[in-house]
């Protein structure tokens, strides 16, 4: 695990946690500043999960509020954890149709970039696609599977899911359109996903787990599903064969520079 500067902060008697003041004035800044980028930009899917969810503009909510929500369309539940946590525990709580969030937010000086998922990414990047059957499905066969894998097969799961929950696109009769959570609770990687500048393949599952990633850029290549429900067809599916065939055949080159040693 890596280290991180960030704390999660711990509910109280009630399960309820307070943040300061300023904790909430970041919120409204992000929230306030994506709402308005991902007009027109975000999947259908996303924006009624937006609407379901009617985040609160003003401060921080809490996981309660979401939790309620998430329980009446897909079972789905927000679980606090600590800030980073070992890929076991993040397995293990997908499996239970429970969607970790580590409860702190980013400061200021970090708006815009941020390498640890805050409780703006988790809340307002994932939280209004796990109202949805498809994405939710999804979701929890990747938990059930990571759940079982070896540790090696986990390296090519992760890049499934990187390349669909947290990167992916949606082709839509009026155009490319985000779902994934990852590109959603960044306004410049939401313009910059959708221009002309990084490459957009239709998605296929093999070749998303031998594609390499870098967390800390935009992406070079984003897969494109043609549909979301996609997704519940491909968790249908037994993926772990081809986990072993990508395993197989090996990574792709990186279409990124890579580090120097
Ligand atoms: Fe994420």
């Amino acid at each position: 695990m890596k280290s991180t500067q960030y704390l999660a902060r711990q509910p109280d008697a009630n399960g309820l946690i307070h943040y300061p003041e300023q904790e909430h004035r970041v919120w409204n800044t992000l929230i306030t500043r994506q709402l308005e980028v991902i007009q027109n930009r975000a999947c259908q899917e996303y924006l009624d999960g937006i609407e379901q969810l009617a985040l609160p503009l003003d401060r921080i909510p809490q996981l309660g509020e979401i939790n309620r929500v998430l329980a009446s369309t897909t079972g789905w539940q927000v679980a606090q954890v600590p800030t980073l946590i070992p890929f076991q525990m993040f397995f293990e709580l997908l499996s239970r149709k429970q969607f970790p969030a580590a409860t702190f937010i980013r400061t200021a000086a970090e708006l815009d970039y941020l390498q640890e998922p805050d409780i703006f990414h988790e809340l307002f990047g994932h939280c209004p696609l796990l109202t949805n059957p498809w994405f939710a499905e999804f979701t929890h066969t990747y938990g059930k599977l990571g759940l079982k894998a070896t540790k090696e097969q986990r390296v090519y799961l992760a890049r499934l899911y990187w390349l669909t929950i947290e990167f992916g696109l949606l082709d839509t009769p009026a155009g490319l359109r985000i779902y994934g959570g990852g590109i959603l609770s960044s306004p410049k990687e939401t313009l910059y996903a959708l221009s002309n500048e990084p490459e957009h393949q239709p998605f296929d599952p093999l070749e998303a787990m031998r594609t390499p990633y870098r967390i800390d850029i935009l992406q070079p290549l984003y897969f494109v599903l043609p549909q979301l429900k996609h997704l519940f067809e491909l968790a249908q599916q037994d993926i772990m064969p081809l986990v072993q065939q990508a395993m197989q055949l090996g990574l792709h080159a990186p279409k990124f520079p890579t580090r120097a040693a």
